[in-house]
């Protein structure tokens, strides 16, 4: 059964923002569908194309090459967000071939009130979260009163559900967490069954049509959101997402066989960020960070927010793969370490005199964690050495680049096949099988 499997998936082996939509596009270019499994509008990918930028939060990205585009059941779907973005890419002349499968969660104004409500009642143990009502709709997922896309596109059933939602989350809200509601029941209504009737072209049975993709040979792209250490089990709970952003999360996201995944691509930035409060071992303090944030303009891409920066972190990778099984690594941002002087990897962790391979699996431990560093020499990636890059590939990379990306390869036990140096597409490598 030759192809039977054509997929890949992309996926964030750190907080998130490492760099996957860039990547997304590249291997979008070769794919008949590009699909969303996890997260919802939390996200934000930035995709530049001929030196026009595009910001996507809640549509795959595929959707800007123009191929099929599939939000799968995992996604939280906000309709209001959806239509912003397909309404902004039509103004850049790009139609959208999408389609929604009718079990998706609905986010409503509610979510966003008790995401906002929530944060202010934990006061300083709050999580930073993106305020758009992600989590909350998950929850509703779990106590089975969710509001689903097949609901969106049905008026009567949108209107019983709404009906018991508005009382119920108006009473939570204004009772409980002291906030009103600047919304009534029949504007909501209003709103939401008027995205429902134009949205209704766009419900198709998104397992069905990614699995017979895959049966026909097709090739298929699952996009990841966010990124392995906000894993709502395995991350750094509770400062992580409300989904899982790892590698499983695609079979029960789509509704997909895990025989069906192939090629599961670690994205990794060359250093670490992170948006939102928890703990982060390797980060850096104000003075030093400044330089890294600015070179890499590491500034949220949904809420503008500034992200805190560090060292590249092994320990956080090893768990990542152990959790994703990745095939393949892709570095990116690269060009964002050229001119520091030392760079430094964190090999593992020392906690009280114990030297730790992996990961701990809570906070109260991570926070014991001192990282035990490796040295390199630091490298120089200016526009003429880009340029050269993007003319001879990697054999003219500077050694000192090549030993810092070789030791990240050897530690993990898994190949870099794709380095990125620049924003735009043409700055990527790719070492091995091709990707972009
Ligand atoms: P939520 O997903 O909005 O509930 O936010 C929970 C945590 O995940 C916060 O620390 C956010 O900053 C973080 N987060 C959510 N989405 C992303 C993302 O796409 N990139 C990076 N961090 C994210
Ligand atoms: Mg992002």
């Amino acid at each position: 059964m030759k192809g039977f499997m054509d997929s890949t998936l992309v996926i964030g082996s750190q907080f998130g923002d490492e760099g996957k939509g860039k990547l997304v596009d590249c291997l979008a270019e070769k794919s008949d569908c590009v699909v969303r499994f996890q997260g919802g509008n939390n996200a934000g990918h930035t995709v530049v194309v001929d030196g026009k930028e595009f910001k996507l939060h809640l549509l795959p990205s595929g959707t800007i090459r123009k191929k099929r585009s599939l939000i799968g059941t995992g996604v939280s779907l906000d309709p209001r967000v959806l239509k912003q973005e397909i309404d902004s890419l039509k103004e850049k002349k790009i139609e959208v071939n999408l389609g929604i499968d009718p079990r998706c969660q609905i986010i409503m104004p509610w979510h966003n009130v008790i995401d906002i409500g929530k944060e202010e009642a934990l006061k300083e143990k709050n999580i930073g979260t993106t305020r758009r009502g992600v989590g909350p709709c998950y929850a509703d997922r779990a106590s089975r009163i969710g509001i689903r896309f097949d609901d969106l596109v049905d008026e009567k059933r949108l209107s019983e559900k709404i009906n018991f939602n508005y009382s119920y989350y108006k009473n939570v809200c204004e009772k409980v967490l002291g906030k009103e509601f600047d919304f009534t029941e029949e504007e909501v209504f209003q709103q939401y069954s008027a995205l429902g009737k134009e949205f209704k072209k766009h419900l198709t049975d998104v397992s069905i049509e990614v699995n017979d993709f895959l049966v026909k040979g097709k090739k298929v792209l699952f996009e990841g959101a966010q990124g392995t250490m906000l894993d709502n089990d395995f991350g750094t709970y509770p400062f992580v997402t409300s989904s899982h952003p790892i590698s499983g999360a695609a079979t029960i996201g789509i509704g997909l066989s895990p025989q069906k995944l192939k090629r599961i691509i670690a994205v990794v930035k060359a250093y670490t960020t992170r948006v939102g409060s928890g703990p982060f071992p390797t980060e850096l303090n104000e003075t030093e960070a400044d330089f890294l944030r600015n070179a890499g303009n590491e500034f949220g891409t949904t809420t503008g927010r500034a992200r805190r920066v560090g060292w590249l972190d092994l320990p956080m990778l090893r768990m990542a793969n152990r959790l994703n099984g990745f095939t393949e690594l892709a570095i990116t941002k690269l060009d964002v370490l050229s001119g520091i002087k030392k760079l430094l990897i964190a090999e593992s962790y020392s906690i009280e005199g114990k030297k730790i391979l992996e990961f701990p699996y809570a906070n109260h431990l991570i926070e014991k964690a001192k990282p035990n560093y490796i040295e390199f020499k630091g490298f120089v990636l200016e526009e003429k050495d880009r340029k050269e890059l993007r003319e001879e590939g990697y054999s003219v990379l500077d050694p000192k680049a090549k030993k810092y990306l070789g030791f990240i390869e050897k530690q993990l036990k898994v190949p870099i096949k794709t380095i990125s140096f620049g924003p735009d597409r043409i700055d990527t490598l790719t070492k091995g099988k091709s990707v972009c």
